[in-house]
């Protein structure tokens, strides 16, 4: 059997009857409307559940931790073979990689969404879902890691970025899925809350007072989503030492594609630096995070 959680998204959308029908509202439908527009899965043996409703864009990470509890628990079931994930394709990729490291090797899970909502003429959630059910239940996903499926392409979720805001062929990722590889080094995660990491963009004048506000306000680190090779404003130090002292984890990443090397630009053993090696700055803010409420250190290239 594959069980399906759904989360909202424009998978679950809906023409907004209050915006003259130019634009939709995420998450409204609900997982048994979904599949009944779906009739090619009828040939699977399917449980569902609607673990959130949500629009991605409003995702936190208690809504993180209830879909792992669901996960976790139909994992454990042993009728259960794979897990389908609907999720909107705004924050997808953070949700998979947060499961892609919370998860144990073994049955497959599977993320999916939609560019169009669920009322569009030429709606591509049904297709997805079918192709995300098909992907749970075969063998080959198996021990890959968290995946995803969208537009008849399947990504790793270590690998897979939404790199386009329009059109079905949305998400990119640079590693064939057949390479991905399963994680799940923060498996044991107990936690009932994340600790806030919060992601700090590097640019032409970025002030240095947002560094403190985040510190003051509560973020335990920081991912420095910085130019080119992770490079560090020079009027950033004294803040980023405050933060340090005050016992806040700070990330060099970088806004780029990547890698940021370990002490190759910046002196981050003398600073106490972590870096993110070639994870996207979102990425490295779940590594940290889980880092964190696992009390344990940062992977390089986590
Ligand atoms: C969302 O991320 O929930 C809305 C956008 C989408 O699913 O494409």
């Amino acid at each position: 059997m594959i069980h399906l959680l759904a989360t909202g998204g424009t998978i679950a959308g809906e023409a907004d009857p209050t915006a003259g029908g130019t634009r939709y509202r995420a998450g409204v439908r609900p997982v048994g409307a979904l599949l009944a527009a779906a009739p090619d899965l009828a040939a699977f043996d399917l449980s569902a559940e609607q673990v959130l409703a949500i629009d991605s864009k409003d995702m936190t990470s208690d809504g993180w931790l209830a879909i792992l509890a669901a996960v976790r628990r139909a994992l454990a079931d042993p009728t259960v073979d794979g897990v389908v994930i609907l999720h909107g394709t705004d924050t997808l990729e953070e949700t998979a990689y947060f499961l892609h490291l919370t998860v144990p090797a073994g049955k497959p899970v599977v993320l999916t969404g939609a560019m169009r909502p669920a009322d569009h003429p030429q709606a591509d959630g049904p297709a997805n879902l079918l192709a995300a059910v098909r992907l749970a239940a075969s063998p080959e996903a198996r021990n890959k890691g968290v995946l995803a499926v969208m537009n008849a392409t399947l990504h790793a979720a270590r690998h897979l970025v939404k790199a386009h805001t329009t059109g079905l062929a949305a998400f990119e990722s640079t590693l064939d899925w057949h390479d991905g590889q399963p994680d799940g080094r923060f498996a044991d995660l107990a936690a009932a809350a994340l600790p806030r990491v919060d992601i700090l963009p590097g640019y032409a004048g970025a002030p240095a007072a947002l560094i403190d506000a985040c510190v003051a306000d509560g973020a335990h680190g920081l991912v420095l989503a910085l130019t080119g090779h992770g490079s560090v404003p020079s009027a950033w130090l004294p803040a980023l030492r405050r933060a340090a002292d005050a016992g806040v984890k700070i990330v060099r990443a970088s806004r780029c594609t990547g890698p940021v090397v370990r002490n190759a630009n910046a002196d981050d053993d003398g600073e106490g630096w972590l870096t993110a090696g070639s994870l996207p700055p979102p990425k490295a803010r779940i590594a940290l995070m889980l880092a964190l409420a696992c009390g344990r250190a940062l992977p390089s290239d986590a």
